[in-house]
């Protein structure tokens, strides 16, 4: 079942089978002189040739054509040096002012074509073809692209809106369920930051998620669901001045136990983690009533998330990660939170509130 929204101008639309049909999805306003894929090594022999197929039927033969550039699969590649290599493939090939990047794959490859096309010859157009369920319902909408580099994560970037967003849920077949469950703690993010109603249809979804089964999870409507409520949030607020911080729910304490943990939790997992702990700070701040972390949990765990921190994980060291993050400024870390499943707390149109350390400790003693 097809559905298209439009978001800052971008036209972002969902449906079975897209991937074979590139080439006519990017007819209209997307068109270029060279189309430039840029994947990883675990999605490229999965959907590479099957882009490539899509577009060859319409690629001149002049000089024109088909430009791959291949990255190795993992966060740890999504850096300077692979923007780099894949700068340089590209002019090394040709490419000028009248290509078209293509990101085939999950965040990282988005981020990271997404910086290359904001960068190369001063910024070209690209098309997002997001592939993991993070990527399709976070990712590859908002226009935030990037590197790593190893004072933190996305510390060199730029705004750059996809031209194009094309979101095939097929694609969620190959994906490691573990990957798949990752994805789903920002769907049940949305929920819990804009919509009482779409947490509702999450909660439906999560036994099913659990399983990998994408059939039973009505995913295309979940997707949808999520991408609207991320596009209307981003377009409200595009530079994050304000509002657009709301999405930051759950991934302040996110952060830090990605940074303490060394990265070994996906970054959903670390955000189901943040998401219980921010609740409970919430409820103890007096901004939420008690009882609504409970009801994030029972989502979440029916996805098969987990919904505290490891015992062996120092809740000082935790504490002391929060203060590096790019959200901490000043004495106190300041947390997007929720005053109910649906709603969020404005605090003088901030949308982040400064919270006392002991309060967090507390929140992460309660996990
Ligand atoms: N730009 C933004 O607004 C934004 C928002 C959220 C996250 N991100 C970024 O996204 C990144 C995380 O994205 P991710 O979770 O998609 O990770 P990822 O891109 O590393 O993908 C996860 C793994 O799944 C594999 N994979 C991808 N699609 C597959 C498929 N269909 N079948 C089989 N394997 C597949 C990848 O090769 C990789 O090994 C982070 O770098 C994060 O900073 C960016
Ligand atoms: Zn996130």
């Amino acid at each position: 079942m097809r559905r298209e929204l439009v978001l800052l101008g971008t036209r972002i639309t969902i449906d079975h089978g897209l991937v074979d049909r590139l080439a006519e999805e990017i007819a209209h306003g997307a068109v270029a002189h060279r189309y430039a894929i840029v994947t990883d090594d675990t999605v490229g022999p999965l959907y590479l040739e099957r882009a490539t197929a899509a577009l060859a039927g319409r690629v001149a033969v002049d000089g024109a054509g088909i430009v791959a550039a291949t990255i190795p699969a993992g966060e740890h590649h999504k850096t300077r040096e692979q923007w780099i290599a894949v700068s340089d493939r590209l002019l090394e090939a040709g490419c000028g002012r009248d290509t078209l990047v293509i990101a085939l794959g999950g965040g990282v490859v988005g981020d990271l074509a997404g910086f290359v096309a904001a960068t190369l010859v001063r910024g070209v157009p690209f098309v997002q073809i997001p592939t993991t369920l993070l990527a399709m319902v976070d990712a590859s909408v908002g226009g935030k692209t990037g590197v790593d580099t190893p004072a933190g994560k996305n510390l060199i970037g730029a705004f750059h809106q996809p031209v194009r967003v094309l979101i095939d849920p097929e694609t969620l077949r190959t994906l490691p369920p573990r990957e798949l469950r990752a994805g789903f703690a920002e769907v049940v993010k949305h929920g819990v930051i804009a919509d009482p109603d779409y947490f509702a249809q999450a909660a439906a979804a999560a036994p099913a998620v659990r399983r990998g089964l994408i059939e039973e999870s009505d995913i295309g409507g979940l997707i949808a669901g999520s991408v609207s409520i991320k596009a209307g949030v981003v377009e409200s607020d595009e530079l994050e001045q304000g509002a657009r911080r709301i999405l930051n729910f759950g991934h302040t304490i996110a952060h830090a136990v990605e940074a303490v943990t060394g990265f070994r939790v996906l970054h959903g997992e670390a955000v189901a983690i943040g998401m219980m702990v921010e609740a409970r700070i919430a409820e103890r701040a007096g901004v939420a009533a008690a009882g609504l972390a409970d009801e994030i949990a029972g989502v979440l765990a029916a996805a098969g998330l987990p919904v505290g921190l490891d015992r062996t994980i120092s809740h000082g060291a935790i504490l002391a990660a929060t203060r590096s993050d790019k959200k901490a400024r000043g004495g106190k870390v300041e947390y997007a939170l929720p005053s109910r499943i649906g709603e969020m707390e404005p605090f003088d149109d901030r949308w982040s509130t400064p919270v006392e350390d002991r309060v967090v400790l507390d929140a992460l003693a309660a996990g």
